[in-house]
């Protein structure tokens, strides 16, 4: 029998957020009829999550956007995992495309990332995904799965979230169709290399918006989203949480 996974839906404000947008948690309550029906992660950036983990309601959970692969150290300006679990922080993205792409991250560097993320409790966040070039040509599935297996730590499967994020879809206003996501989740969730793969949870990211949020979330394999834009404004955040059922 399949097993129910709780949806999580995270926001990934990227490089946007100022001191004065510190009481976004509280904009975000305000905005929900309820209480959420599923996981709500916030990943601002690293300089907000100290304001924001005195001032949350209990069911927002903080994550950052990337660590340091080395646990402490002579690393200038990098930070690590220890010191976002020290802030409160229960999750780190690894693997952003942005990242894979502006630093040069490589399948490796990201599997240490990941690494050291569960070594201090944290769960990581590993994202994967296709260009444009690679889906045109036919070969998204294996590009994805190919990614995934490289940069992917030993663990067990609810120690870990997976990111299936077409680079074609961040920030485009295009999205994958929910059948062509459900269909990769399912690829993702089948390449898994271990026997607990029904406790993977396997969210989508590229352009989640309100008005799509509903039809991709409700897939079966599709666990959650990881949204960057909408996540900015509360109530368009607002509306996406509630679309996870
Ligand atoms: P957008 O929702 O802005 O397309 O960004 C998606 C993303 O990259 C989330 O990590």
């Amino acid at each position: 029998m399949a097993m129910m996974r709780r949806k999580l839906v995270a926001g990934n404000w990227k490089m946007n957020g100022l001191v004065k947008d510190r009481d976004f948690p509280s904009a975000l309550s305000d905005a929900l009829d309820a209480e959420p029906r599923c996981d709500v992660l916030l990943c601002p950036p690293v300089t907000l999550l100290p304001l924001m983990s005195s001032h949350k309601p209990d069911w927002l959970q903080l994550g950052a956007q990337d660590c340091a692969p080395q646990a402490s150290g002579a690393h200038t300006g990098d930070v690590s995992a220890a010191m976002l679990a020290d802030l409160g922080c229960t999750h780190v993205i690894v693997g952003h495309s942005e990242r894979r792409t502006d630093h040069r991250e490589t399948n490796e560097v990201v599997k240490a990332k990941a690494q050291a993320a569960l070594e201090v409790g944290l769960t990581p966040i590993l994202c994967v995904g296709e260009t444009l070039e690679e889906r045109e040509s036919g070969e998204a599935e294996s590009v994805v799965v190919t990614q995934l297996l490289a940069s992917l730590p030993r663990c067990a499967a609810d120690k870990i979230v997976i990111a299936y994020e077409p680079v074609w879809a961040i920030g485009t206003g295009r999205t994958a169709t929910p059948e062509d996501a459900q269909a990769m989740h399912a690829a993702i969730r089948a390449a898994w290399p271990g026997d607990d793969r029904d406790a993977l949870r396997v969210v989508y990211g590229g352009s989640m918006n309100p008005g799509n949020a509903d039809s991709l979330l409700n897939q079966p394999c599709i666990d959650g989203g990881l949204v960057g834009g909408a996540s900015l404004k509360p109530q368009d955040f607002a509306r996406i949480i509630q679309s996870a059922r």
